[in-house]
């Protein structure tokens, strides 16, 4: 048993900005064109110095990599190609000794058909204890030849899979991600261990992938049929493969393991949309955080917005979490291409960064936002994500949005790895934007993040909630208990610039006005 070297403060999560790293975009610290857990450790000052909080690292586990990594073959080791579990160890504690919490991706749904489970469960047959630990049922149809029922997968076609003996066994994802059966005692208990062995080791808390998943509903129901049943959309209560009320025993199991370690949390990904729903999951022995999608949702536009703003802050009202606001992650298109990408998506970007880290509660950055990372045009033959090739090319995938971060330099891999070639390719073009160029630029993307983290600690930017204030058309303003106003224009055209200091803009406010497709902090 590791103890960890460092108190953690009651809540120390409340107001924190966490940085997402997404590891095999990050930073690749051995040459074989993928990030690991060495490249992360590299770059620990540089996140220091960015001013976030926290981390949350996506998985990092034995994986066969059928969904880069959200296949977990182990959940209590390390994927040789990201290291080994004494490199985590030496990360964690450089981590902490700079003062940044380290949170991990928990993948409690579903494990890597290579799980030594599963091929148990293949092995052992129907009725079986290791069937148990699964979703294995009979087909329907003559010969069980069609699937126990009609759910797809998230990621396309069926989502069942016959095995030879005639069985199907459900998968929400891809085939290679067999769903875990928690009606079975052993697999609430496993999921325990795991939070136990890298608590145990000093992290600081978790993210709950696909947090409501894990339960699904007795008898296993058709669900309604849905036109568009795509990735981790909200559809209602009529899609029986997400938020049955069971998965709120699973959450009350995992916050019990958390309160055995004082100061540690769990941020949930909930896509529900519904605020009362979702406030369930954010009951006093519940989650401490749920992401909020509905920034991320969102269009450009003030109306979008306020409402976006105004649903989640009612959610977390009933509940004793604050908000958690998320403009981008590595399963959507980035901000800056969300809002028109180029020139215009970028300016649209800055103002949404002061707005994300105006609003009260948590906010979560996605690699690469505080660089202004876009999301690139992929050739077919570069894709690897499992929608693209489960949807028969239908669908894209995720691929665009987790390019490789630029750190150096002017050519592909711009420091990313010593090889030229990355696991998805970059682009040429990206010299200005790699954290190099940024830190000398005092109008940079980079630049802005910094200065609004830093402003973020002060006593402006505090306080629980804020007050709406009356803003010209197309426009938000609200003032923070701290004293800090932020005003976003996202109309075409400028207005005139409120009372107050002016702390920080994201375009030039010299004269007196705020350009549209800008926003500004001020000391009101
Ligand atoms: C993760 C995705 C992943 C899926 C299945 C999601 O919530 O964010 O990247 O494909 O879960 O694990």
């Amino acid at each position: 048993m590791h103890t960890p070297a460092h108190v953690r403060p009651t809540d120390w999560w409340r107001e924190a900005v966490f940085y997402q790293v997404y590891i095999r975009s990050f930073a690749d610290g051995n040459g074989d064109r993928v990030g690991d857990l060495a490249g992360l450790r590299a770059k620990l000052p540089y996140l220091r110095d960015l001013g976030v909080d926290a981390l949350w690292i996506t998985p990092f586990f034995p994986s066969p990599m059928a969904d880069h990594g959200y296949d977990v073959a182990d959940p209590r080791d390390v994927e040789p190609v990201f290291g080994n579990l004494a490199l985590f160890d030496a990360m964690l504690a450089e981590a902490h000794e700079l003062g940044l919490w380290v949170t991990i991706d928990l993948v409690p749904n579903h494990s890597s058909h290579e799980r030594e489970w599963f091929q148990a469960a293949l092995a052992a047959g129907p009725g079986s204890p290791e069937r148990a630990r699964y979703l294995f049922r009979e087909g329907t149809g003559p010969d069980g030849a069609e699937p126990p029922n009609n759910w797809p997968s998230v990621f396309g076609g069926p989502a069942w899979t016959r095995v030879p003996d005639g069985q199907w066994y459900l998968h929400i994802f891809a085939p290679e991600q067999p769903d875990l059966n928690f009606a079975n005692p052993e697999v609430v208990a496993d999921l325990e261990e795991t939070m136990r062995f890298w608590l145990d080791r000093g992290v600081d808390g978790f993210r709950i992938d696909v947090a409501h998943g894990m339960a699904k509903p007795d008898g296993l129901p058709d669900m309604v049929p849905m036109d568009d049943t795509g990735l981790l959309d909200d559809h209602g209560p009529g899609d029986h493969r997400f938020d049955n009320d069971g998965v709120h025993v699973v959450h009350r199991k995992i916050r019990a393991v958390l309160d055995q370690y004082p100061g540690t949390m769990a941020v949930g990904e909930v896509w529900v949309s519904d605020d009362d729903r979702l406030a369930q999951y954010l009951a006093p022995d519940e989650l401490q955080l749920a992401f909020n999608f509905k920034l991320l949702t969102a269009d450009w536009s003030a109306d979008e917005m306020r409402d976006a703003i105004d649903h989640s802050l009612a959610a977390v009202g009933q509940t004793p979490a604050p908000a958690c606001w998320v403009l981008s992650n590595h399963d959507r298109p980035r901000h800056v291409t969300r809002y028109g990408d180029g020139e215009v998506g970028t300016r649209r970007a800055r103002a949404a960064a002061l707005l994300q880290l105006a609003l009260p509660g948590v906010a979560y950055l996605y690699n690469g936002d505080e660089l202004g990372m876009p999301d690139v045009d992929l050739p077919d033959e570069a894709l690897q994500d499992p929608m693209w090739f489960r949807s028969g090319g239908a669908e894209r995938g995720r691929d665009a949005c987790r390019i490789p971060v630029p750190w150096s330099g002017t050519q592909p891999s711009y420091g990313f790895s010593s090889d030229a070639e990355t696991w998805l390719p970059m682009p040429r073009g990206w010299a200005g934007l790699t954290a190099e160029a940024q830190e000398r630029d005092p109008a940079s993307m980079l630049s802005l993040y910094r200065a609004a983290l830093e402003l973020r600690r002060s006593d402006a930017v505090s306080g629980d909630g804020l007050e709406w204030l009356p803003a010209p058309d197309g426009c938000l303003a609200f003032r923070r208990p701290g004293g800090l106003v932020c005003l976003v224009n996202f109309s075409g055209s400028p207005v005139p610039l409120p009372e107050g200091r002016v702390l920080l803009a994201s375009a030039d406010v010299a004269g007196g006005s705020l350009p549209g497709d800008a926003a500004v902090w001020l000391q009101a």
